[in-house]
């Protein structure tokens, strides 16, 4: 039988493929929209890491959520100093939430509150991505905007305290595969899992709208 790590990896594979591939993304990653979308786009993930990072205290002291609390995953702080440097120090006043960040913020809290093991669906989607293609995303960020190599503006893609990425992961998915819950519950997380994937999607979807290429 498949590792739940390899499981969860096989069951959002197809969706990886997509968000990856999105309108948005595939604009972003070629370098053809401007630094306002790439700010719009960072202030979503502000809205997500609020939600994911708003209640790890208590998690952290959850037996099936709590081993994956670490604190060098943290994005929130990192993301306020790369909005600060993309907005200017006011930048808090001029935040929103498109609805499809609202819908994905929403449904985090509400796994955060009341299922700890969904919760880690939406830890897995984000972290482990933020941890791969997150790379990707910094270094293309740097080449068309202009940024500092990892400095203001892509911090929220550099794990200062993950010295080696590709261990870090390595344990994870040790994690992932010493994941405290039965079969049905397994399958539960994986279609949370699936379902992240696609909130993900929703945003760069609207993403896409807000700044569309040909307009
Ligand atoms: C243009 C955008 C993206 C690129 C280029 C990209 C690229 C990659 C690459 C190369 C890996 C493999 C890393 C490895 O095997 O160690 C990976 C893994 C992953 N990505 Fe992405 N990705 C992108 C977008 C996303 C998005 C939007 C999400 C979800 C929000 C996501 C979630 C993940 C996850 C969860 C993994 C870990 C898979 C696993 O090993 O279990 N990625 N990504």
């Amino acid at each position: 039988m498949d590792s739940f790590s390899t499981v969860i990896r096989t069951a959002s594979h197809e969706q990886h493929v997509e968000a990856e591939t999105s309108t948005f993304m595939s604009d972003l990653l070629g370098g053809r929209l401007g630094v306002a979308a790439y700010a719009r786009y960072t202030e979503q993930l502000w809205f997500v890491y609020e939600a994911l990072e708003a209640g790890t205290e208590r998690l952290a002291a959850d037996p099936v959520a709590g081993p994956f609390i670490r604190p060098e995953l943290f994005r929130l702080a990192a993301l306020e100093r790369d909005l600060a440097h993309l907005r200017g120090p006011d930048w808090r006043a001029g935040v929103s939430a498109l609805p499809a960040t609202r819908e994905y913020a929403e449904r985090v809290r509400e796994c955060a509150e009341s299922w700890p093991a969904g919760y880690v669906a939406h830890h897995y989607t984000r972290y482990l991505g933020d941890l791969s293609g997150g790379q990707i995303i910094r270094d293309r960020a740097e080449r068309t905007w202009g940024f500092a190599k990892k400095g203001d503006g892509v911090r929220f893609y550099v794990f200062e305290g993950i010295g080696n990425p590709a261990a870090f992961k390595r344990e994870y998915r040790e994690l992932l595969d010493g994941f405290a819950a039965d079969e049905l519950e397994k399958q539960r997380v994986v279609a949370e899992c699936r379902r992240a994937f696609a909130l993900n999607t929703a945003v760069f979807g609207a993403l896409g709208e807000e700044f569309p290429l040909s307009a």
